[in-house]
């Protein structure tokens, strides 16, 4: 049987692989450097199939790291990079593709000790009549007249550059959320953050810890009906109108150690403490341990949000976010409308 003659092997220099798997880093991080590899490929010209330093960039499924991302590989040196921003990438393809120095600080593994890395283009290494490619800017340096829609890319890139620099920057952290002041809407504020994290699946909770006179709201009879909703109530028929204050107290007290154990071990993404400012107002606890406690037990992901009237200062300095309802209108005052199912309880 005849031969099949294979086809032409068009040469490139090396093959970077940039992991977009999702779970060593967002992939929008992953596809962003992918860009801008395609963007310097571009415009050092490393795009072009006669240069045998040609760089191809391949977006790979998981690389089998899945962790410390964005990862970055080069081949054929077998070096692999992790934690690869917009910044370490222009380091990786000046310092190490252009000019032959892979950036340390920035491998994590390498199939070859340093120094030892396969010629990644045999027949052009050490060709002293190959001109070394120079390092260019993004943007300044380009030539619209000589490639059309250049300017574009290169602009589009530098944009991306900048992104990213915005996203690095970008920190996370759970939030500690307080709706207070004299206004309606401090709890179903509250709720609508609860609805949004529980249609993300995320897992929330409320602690109620006043007991209102009817405690078939209908915010606690929806929780119901989603369902995965932990809703904690302080129990049995306290309320802020309590002619016994001491029991009162004591009772609040009771459900912050609740509280606590909850935030602690409950693996909640959102917790909300409903009227929890009653308890710091009233001087029922002690704000400055109740905040020193969240300060050192509060997961750092977690999301607390407290609602109440008469936030006291120092839970307003700790809080990230703060909002004040403040009534402009109301249909009792103006109009003797008294509290209707579905919009107050
Ligand atoms: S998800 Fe990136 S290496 Fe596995």
């Amino acid at each position: 049987m005849a031969e099949k003659a294979g086809p032409n092997m068009r040469k490139y220099g090396r093959q970077l692989f940039i992991c977009n798997h999702g779970d060593c880093a967002p992939a929008e991080e992953d596809e962003a450097l992918h860009r801008l590899v395609l963007e310097r490929n571009r415009q050092q010209q490393l795009n072009r199939l006669g240069n045998p330093h040609r760089i191809k960039c391949t977006l790979a499924d998981c690389l089998g790291v899945c962790q410390g991302g964005p990862i970055l590989v080069v081949y054929p040196d077998g070096i692999w990079y992790h934690g690869v921003d917009a910044e370490g990438l222009e380091r990786i393809y000046r310092e190490h593709l252009i000019e032959g120095n892979p950036v340390e600080e920035l491998i994590f593994h390498r199939h070859f000790p340093g120094g030892e890395e396969p010629a990644y283009a045999p027949l052009v290494r050490g060709d002293e009549g190959l001109a070394p490619i120079p390092w260019a800017p993004l943007v300044e340096e380009t030539e619209p007249e000589s490639e059309p829609g250049a300017v574009e890319g290169a602009e589009e890139a530098a944009a991306e550059l900048r992104r990213m620099a915005a996203r690095r920057n970008r920190r996370k952290k759970g939030l500690l959320i307080v709706n207070t002041g004299e206004g309606k809407g401090k709890t179903t504020a509250a709720l609508g953050i609860l609805t949004r994290a529980w249609g993300r699946r995320m897992k929330v909770g409320v602690v109620q810890f006043l007991k209102h006179e009817s405690a078939r709201f209908g915010e606690i009879r929806a929780a119901e009906r989603m369902g995965e909703i932990d809703w904690i109530s302080s129990g049995d028929g306290w309320t802020w109108t309590s002619d016994d204050m001491d029991d009162t107290a004591a009772r609040a007290r009771q459900t912050w150690a609740v509280c606590q154990e909850r935030i602690v071990n409950g693996g909640y993404d959102v917790l909300i403490l409903d009227e929890f400012t009653y308890l710091l107002h009233y001087g029922w606890l002690d704000g400055n341990e109740a905040l020193a406690w969240l300060e050192a037990n509060k997961p750092t992901m977690m999301h607390l949000v407290i609602t109440g009237r008469y936030a006291p200062q120092n839970l307003i300095d700790f809080a990230d976010l703060v909002t004040e309802m403040r009534a402009v209108k109301h249909p009792f005052e103006e109009q003797g409308i008294r509290a209707q199912a579905g919009i107050e309880y």
